[in-house]
C-alpha cells in the first residue's frame, strides 16, 4: 500500500527534524487526501470480493432448480447484505475515494477542505461495515428483506436489523461530512482562473452527487430511525394495527433510494466524460449540456420515486405522474449519450483498457437505461416488478455503468495514483472476461423476468432452469476475472515500469484535422507540488 503514493527522495527530508508518520499510524491518522482516496479505494476493493463472493454463492445456489445447500432465509439474507455491501461499502467509497484523489488536483487545491473530518469520513465506514458483516453471526441472521429493509417484515426480525439501522446512519454521517467536505472544497478551492464552467467534468458530476448525498441521507436517517422507534419504543409509524402504514416506509426509503442510484452514476458519468475525450483526441463534445444534463438529471431523481411503488396501489393521477416523470429523464441522459457519441465521431480513437471499460459502459449503461424506460410503464412494470427483469435491469446500470466506470476510471488513473503503469494486455483480458461474463449472467435474466420469474427466492420452477445455468455460467466468469484486476492493480504498483507524463501516448496530434490536440482531460498540471 505504501508504494501508492510516490516515495520521497529521503536525502531531500534529512534537514527536516519532523518524519513523516509510516505504517499504521500514517493510515489511521492520515489528513493527505490522497492517503484518504487510497484507504477508500482499498476498502471499496476488499467489499467489492465481499459482496461478489455473496453473489456468487446465491448464483451456485440457482446453478439448477432445487435446493442445493443454502437455507432459504440465509439466502434472502445473502440478498440484504449483497445489495447493502455493494452499494454502501464497494460503489459509493469508491467513488469517494476518486474524489478524493482527483478533486483537488483538478481544481488546483492542496488538499481537501477539511482534511481532519476528511480521515473521519473514511474510519467511520470501516465499523459500519463491520456492524453490516457482523450481522450474520448473531441469533436469528442477517435481514432477511433484502436492501430496501421494508416494514412490516423487517419489524419483527432480531436484533441484526438494530446492527444494520446502527450501520445506515453511520454510513450516513459518513456519506454527509464526505459530501460537506466536497462542496466547500470545489466552492472555495479552486485554483484562479478556473471559473465553474471550466471545471473538468468529473468535478461536476461529484459536485451535484454532493448536493443529491446532503438531501436524502437525512431521510434514510428518518426511515431507518422510525423502523427503530417501531421495533423498540412502541411506536406504530409503519404498523397498520396501530394506526401506521408500510406504505410510508416505501415512500421515504425511495425518496432516497432512487437519487441514491444517481448518487452511484452520476460520478461515472464524470470520469466517461475524462476518460472518451483523451482516448478520441477530441475536447468533449456539448461541456455545457453535460452539465445541465448532469443537474437536470439529479433534480429529476427527487419526484419519480413512486415508480418502485407502482404494485402498491396509487391514484392513477400518482401512477402517470410518476411514469411521466420518469420518462423524461429519458431526455437529459440522451444528451450524455449522444454527446459522448459525437465525441468519439472523427476522432483517431485507440483502445486501451480505460477507453474499453468506457465504451463498455456507453452501450451497456444505455441497455440498463432503456429496461429503466420499460419498467416505467405503468402496466409493465405491475408484471414485471417482482421478477428477474428488474434485476436484469438494474444491474446493467450498476455493474456495467457504475462498476464499468469505476474500472475505467481505475486503469486510466492507476498511472497517476501509482507511479507506474499497468499490464495493458491483463487489462483488456479483464475488460473482455468481464463484459462477457456480464452480459452471460444478466442478459438472460431478461428473458426469465419476462417469463415470470421471481426475484428473491432460492429455488424456482422447472421451465427457469435453462437460462439460470447460463447466468451462473456467466457469473463465475464474470467473478473470477475480478481476480486479473486485483492481480494487475498489486502488480503495479510494486513494478518499476515508471508511467510517462502522459501515459496515453498518441494523444498528441489530431491526425483527422492536422490541429494540435488539446491537453488529455485530467487536468493534473494544475495541481501545486506539496512536499
Ligand atoms: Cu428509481
Amino acid at each position: 500500500m505504501s508504494a501508492a503514493v510516490p516515495a520521497h527522495d529521503s536525502a531531500h527530508h534529512d534537514d527536516h527534524a519532523h518524519a513523516h508518520p509510516t505504517g499504521l499510524t500514517r493510515w489511521l491518522f492520515t489528513t493527505n487526501h490522497k492517503d484518504i482516496g487510497t484507504l477508500y479505494l482499498f476498502f471499496a476493493l476488499a467489499m467489492f470480493f465481499l459482496g461478489g463472493s455473496m453473489a456468487l454463492a446465491m448464483r451456485a445456489e440457482l446453478f439448477q432448480p432445487g435446493l442445493q445447500y443454502l437455507n432459504p432465509e440465509f439466502f434472502n439474507s445473502l440478498t440484504t447484505v449483497h445489495g447493502l455491501v455493494m452499494v454502501f461499502g464497494a460503489i459509493m467509497p469508491a467513488w469517494v475515494g476518486f474524489a478524493n484523489w482527483l478533486i483537488p488536483m483538478q481544481i488546483g487545491a492542496a488538499d481537501m477542505a477539511f482534511p481532519r473530518m476528511n480521515n473521519w469520513s473514511f474510519w467511520l465506514v470501516v465499523p459500519a461495515a463491520i456492524l453490516l458483516v457482523a450481522s450474520f453471526f448473531v441469533p436469528g441472521g442477517a435481514a432477511a428483506s433484502g436492501w430496501t429493509l421494508y416494514p412490516p417484515l423487517i419489524i419483527q426480525q432480531g436484533i441484526s436489523i438494530d446492527m444494520t439501522i446502527l450501520a445506515v446512519h453511520i454510513l450516513g454521517a459518513s456519506s454527509i461530512m464526505g459530501s460537506i467536505n466536497i462542496i466547500t472544497t470545489i466552492l472555495n478551492l479552486r485554483a484562479p482562473g478556473m471559473t465553474l464552467m471550466k471545471m473538468p467534468l468529473f468535478v461536476w458530476t461529484w459536485l451535484i452527487t454532493a448536493y443529491l448525498l446532503i438531501a436524502v441521507m437525512p431521510v434514510l436517517a428518518g426511515a431507518v430511525t422510525m423502523l427503530l422507534t417501531d421495533r423498540h419504543f412502541g411506536t406504530s409509524f409503519f404498523n397498520a394495527a396501530g394506526g401506521g402504514d408500510p406504505t410510508m416506509f416505501m415512500h421515504i426509503f425511495w425518496f432516497f433510494g432512487h437519487p441514491e442510484v444517481y448518487i452511484m452514476i452520476l460520478p461515472a458519468f464524470g470520469v466517461v466524460s475524462a476518460i472518451i475525450p483523451a482516448f478520441a483526441r477530441k475536447p468533449l463534445f456539448g461541456y455545457a449540456s453535460m452539465v445541465y444534463a448532469t443537474a437536470s438529471i439529479a433534480l429529476l431523481s427527487f419526484i419519480v420515486w413512486g415508480h418502485h411503488m407502482f404494485t402498491v396501489g396509487m391514484p392513477a393521477a400518482g401512477n402517470l405522474f410518476f411514469m411521466y416523470a420518469t420518462m423524461l429523464i429519458a431526455v437529459p441522459t440522451g444528451v450524455k449519450i449522444f454527446n459522448w457519441i459525437a465525441t468519439m465521431w472523427q476522432g483517431s480513437m485507440t483502445f486501451e483498457t480505460p477507453m474499453l471499460f468506457s465504451i463498455g459502459f456507453l452501450c451497456l449503461f444505455t441497455i440498463g437505461g432503456f429496461s429503466g424506460l420499460v419498467l416505467a410503464v405503468v402496466p409493465v412494470d405491475i408484471t414485471l416488478h417482482n421478477t428477474y427483469y428488474v434485476v436484469a435491469h438494474f444491474h446493467y446500470v450498476l455493474v456495467s455503468g457504475a462498476l464499468f466506470a469505476l474500472f475505467a476510471g481505475a486503469y486510466f488513473w492507476l498511472p497517476k495514483f501509482t507511479g507506474n503503469m499497468y499490464n495493458e494486455s491483463l487489462g483488456k483480458l479483464h475488460f473482455w472476461l468481464s463484459v462477457i461474463g456480464f452480459n452471460i449472467a444478466f442478459f438472460p435474466q431478461h428473458f426469465l423476468g419476462l417469463a415470470g420469474m421471481p426475484r428473491r427466492i432460492p429455488d424456482y420452477a422447472l421451465q427457469f432452469a435453462e437460462w439460470n445455468m447460463w447466468s451462473s455460467i456467466g457469473a463465475f466468469v464474470f467473478g473470477f476475472s475480478q481476480l486479473l484486476f486485483l492481480y494487475n492493480v498489486i502488480e503495479c504498483i510494486r513494478s518499476n515500469r515508471k508511467a510517462a507524463d502522459n501515459p496515453w501516448e498518441g494523444a498528441d496530434t489530431l491526425e483527422w484535422t492536422h490541429l494540435p490536440s488539446p491537453a488529455p482531460y485530467h487536468t493534473f498540471e494544475t495541481a501545486p507540488v506539496v512536499k
